[in-house]
């Protein structure tokens, strides 16, 4: 089992401490290797907004940089942990500045069957920092399994300390688990009004668009009910549909090209 640990931190600190303790605990499973990346060390400049990726495909983007290294990373990996630091109530700067780099996975997603958990280190703020990291690993196709945030260990008492490193722990075995399942959840009612918009997009802009309409017709998506093979029950499908419908009319009376 391959786990690569993302670390958005520019040192090595607080979170690297937390990685280090996951690190520890997913270790004694011996069927699993960890591997570090440090964005640091990657060169990963800032998005210039032409849009090319998206609307071009992601090898047209004019910045050589290390994007595509961080991808096939990810890709070659059964699991990726994310952490950041909170920086002024959200992620770091290099954990922003590639995931911009990779808004076109949340047309264009690939990571189904992997696995993907937020670990922050931070006074607090927590729950929006590692909603953001779900967020968007969500949408880019990993199943997101858990997130956990920590404070600086050294200024606990030793009672949260304790606690601390047992949460630690857990969300470590948590993680271990839900990737040697390799279960998925069935995905929600939101999960697959997400997947309607947009295939809506992916249908009624393929002029504007011709990148995302070949991928999703490459991917058999204009015939499923989701990204994945993943049951979806008749209720949820009958809504999804319903949804679809009304969502489709309110964009055809706000925006050109619907
Ligand atoms: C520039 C900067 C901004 C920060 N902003 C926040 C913040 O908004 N909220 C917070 O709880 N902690 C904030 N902190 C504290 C860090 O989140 C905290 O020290 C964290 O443990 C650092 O993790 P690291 O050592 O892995 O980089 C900030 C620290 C720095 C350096």
């Amino acid at each position: 089992m391959k786990i690569l640990i993302v670390m958005g931190s520019p040192h090595k600190g607080e979170s690297y401490w937390g990685a280090n303790r996951l690190e520890d605990q997913l270790k004694t499973y011996p069927d699993v290797n960890v591997e570090y990346l440090w964005l640091r060390d990657l060169t990963i400049k800032d998005c210039l907004g032409c849009h090319a990726c998206i609307l071009k495909g992601e090898e047209k983007c004019p910045l050589k940089d290390d994007t595509s290294l961080f991808q096939q990373k990810m890709m070659e990996a059964d699991g990726v942990i994310f952490t950041s630091p909170v920086y002024s109530m959200q992620i770091s700067a290099q954990l922003k500045r590639i995931i911009d780099h990779l808004s076109y996975l949340w047309h264009r997603p690939r990571f189904f069957g992997k696995y993907a958990m937020a670990l922050v280190s931070g006074g607090g703020q927590f729950k929006e920092t590692l909603n953001y990291i779900k967020l968007n690993t969500k949408n880019w196709g990993f199943t997101y399994v858990t997130g956990l945030g920590i404070a600086h260990h050294d200024a606990l008492l030793p009672k949260r300390q304790s606690k601390q490193e047992a949460d630690l722990r857990k969300a470590a075995d948590i993680f271990y688990h839900a990737v040697k399942s390799q279960k998925h959840p069935a995905p929600s009612l939101t999960d697959l009004i997400g997947f309607r918009v947009w295939r809506i997009n992916a249908r009624c802009l393929s002029e504007s668009n011709p990148v995302d309409h070949a991928y999703w017709l490459g991917k058999g998506w204009f015939n499923t009910d989701y990204y994945a093979d993943r049951p979806v029950s008749f209720v949820k499908k009958l809504a999804a549909d319903a949804m679809e419908k009304v969502i489709h009319r309110f964009l055809q009376s706000v925006y050109q090209g619907y």
